[in-house]
Order: structure tokens, then C-alpha cells, then sequence
């Protein structure tokens, strides 16, 4: 099916929170999944906006890419981008940050611990589905080590989201870093599972099944 004239705007990667000029705080999000989402968008003739977290993948054909570093950059560059048709927040945010140091931290002599005090950062799908300007389907992941429907279903309702693809971390062949994943899609009223595959194929079985569910 085409999506001629659709704006998808995804994110993806994942954020970088900058602790002194030399240090950060990072996750291991590699991008695999939100980039195959939107080439998979942009295959289908949509107008594809890639907001991208540091990672190092080529921009898939025709897809408008907007390279960001922070949570709080994700978020400005997000907002800027609407108003889309689709929003698809498969970036793996951080939850704080903090304000970096422009000089490096150095140690005092002696010292044996360091204390970082973060803050929240502003939560974009939440954001994004409180929009004036909402997109008509409005999508998150959650990455989790347990209790996977439960905690998608919390998400979906606490961030105002319309589906929720959710998968289990920690296991060798899925998730962070690997080419494969699984899938549980929760909505308001179901769920289904997406069968282990690669992530490619994985994105054109979820752009049907928005399509459908449109
Ligand atoms: N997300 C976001 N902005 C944030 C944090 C998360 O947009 N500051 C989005 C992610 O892009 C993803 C979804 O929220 O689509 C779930 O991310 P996750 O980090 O698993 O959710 P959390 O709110 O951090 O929930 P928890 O701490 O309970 O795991």
C-alpha cells in the first residue's frame, strides 16, 4: 500500500547526554529499527523526517534527516517538524540529563566518588500526543527486561500514545545492536505479536499493520 502525500516523522538512536566536554551518558540504542521504519515509509512514497540520535547509519533513500545529540535537541527538533500525519518515536531518549561543564571534570586528589545530579527531560511522545497539532497515529516502543505487556500498557495510556511496540531486552538474538527483533504491539483495545525477523522486515509488517489500522 502507498503513502503518497503522508508526513511520517520518526525518530530514532539514541541521545546524548553530555556530562563535560570529554564525557557523556549514552545508551546502547543503535538507530536499526527507527531507520528501517522510515525507509521502509519513504519506499511507500511518504514524505519521511528523520530526527537521528548519534549513530553512524546512512540516510535511507529520500528520507529528510535531521541529526540531533540530546534529549533536549530530539525534543526541540521534533516539535519543530510538526505538524506529520504519523509520528513514529522509536529513539531510545534519555529519561535525565544534566547541565554539561564546559571545562573537563578533573579528579581532586583522593577523591573516591562522583555525585551527578540529573534532571528529567521533557517526555516527546508524550509531548507529540498532546500536540494541538497531534498526528493522527501517534506510536512509541518500550524496551523492557520484564513484565513486557504490562509496562507497554502503562505507557501507552501514561503517554497518550495509539500503540505501543514493545520488546524484551537481554536476550541474545533481539533488541539493542542486533539486526533481529520481536514485537508486541499493544493498543487500547489488543495486542499481537510480531514474530522474530529482521528489523527490515519487521518495519514493512508494522507499516501494514498501521495502514490497516489507519
Ligand atoms: N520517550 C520520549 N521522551 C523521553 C523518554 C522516552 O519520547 N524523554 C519515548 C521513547 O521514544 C519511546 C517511549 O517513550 O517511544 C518509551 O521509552 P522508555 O524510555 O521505555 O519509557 P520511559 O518513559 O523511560 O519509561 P520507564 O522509565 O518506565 O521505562
Amino acid at each position: 500500500m502507498r503513502l503518497d502525500g503522508q508526513r511520517w516523522l520518526i525518530s530514532a538512536g539514541p541521545t546524548f547526554e553530555d556530562i563535560d566536554p570529554v564525557r557523556f551518558i549514552g545508551n546502547r540504542s543503535s538507530g536499526k529499527m527507527g531507520f528501517a521504519i522510515a525507509a521502509e515509509a519513504a519506499r511507500r512514497g511518504a514524505h519521511v523526517v528523520l530526527v537521528a540520535g548519534p549513530v553512524h547509519l546512512p540516510t535511507p533513500e529520500g528520507v529528510e534527516r535531521v541529526n540531533v545529540r540530546s534529549a533536549a535537541q530530539m525534543h526541540a527538533a521534533v516539535m519543530a517538524a510538526l505538524p506529520a500525519d504519523v509520528y513514529v518515536g522509536a529513539a531510545a531518549v534519555a529519561d535525565f540529563s544534566l547541565p554539561a561543564a564546559t571545562r573537563k571534570l578533573k579528579k581532586a586528589k583522593g577523591q573516591t566518588h562522583l555525585t551527578l545530579t540529573l534532571e528529567r527531560t521533557p517526555d516527546i511522545l508524550a509531548d507529540v500526543a498532546a500536540h494541538p497539532a497531534r498526528p493522527r497515529q501517534v506510536i512509541g516502543f518500550a524496551a523492557e527486561s520484564e513484565d513486557l505487556a504490562a509496562y507497554a500498557r502503562d505507557k501507552l495510556t501514561r503517554k497518550g500514545a495509539d500503540l505501543i511496540c514493545a520488546n524484551l531486552i537481554g536476550q541474545a538474538r533481539y533488541g539493542f545492536e542486533s539486526d533481529d527483533n520481536a514485537l508486541l504491539l499493544v493498543w487500547a483495545d489488543g495486542q499481537a505479536e510480531l514474530a522474530p525477523a529482521s528489523k527490515t522486515a519487521l518495519a514493512s509488517t508494522l507499516l501494514d499493520f498501521l495502514q490497516k489500522n489507519s
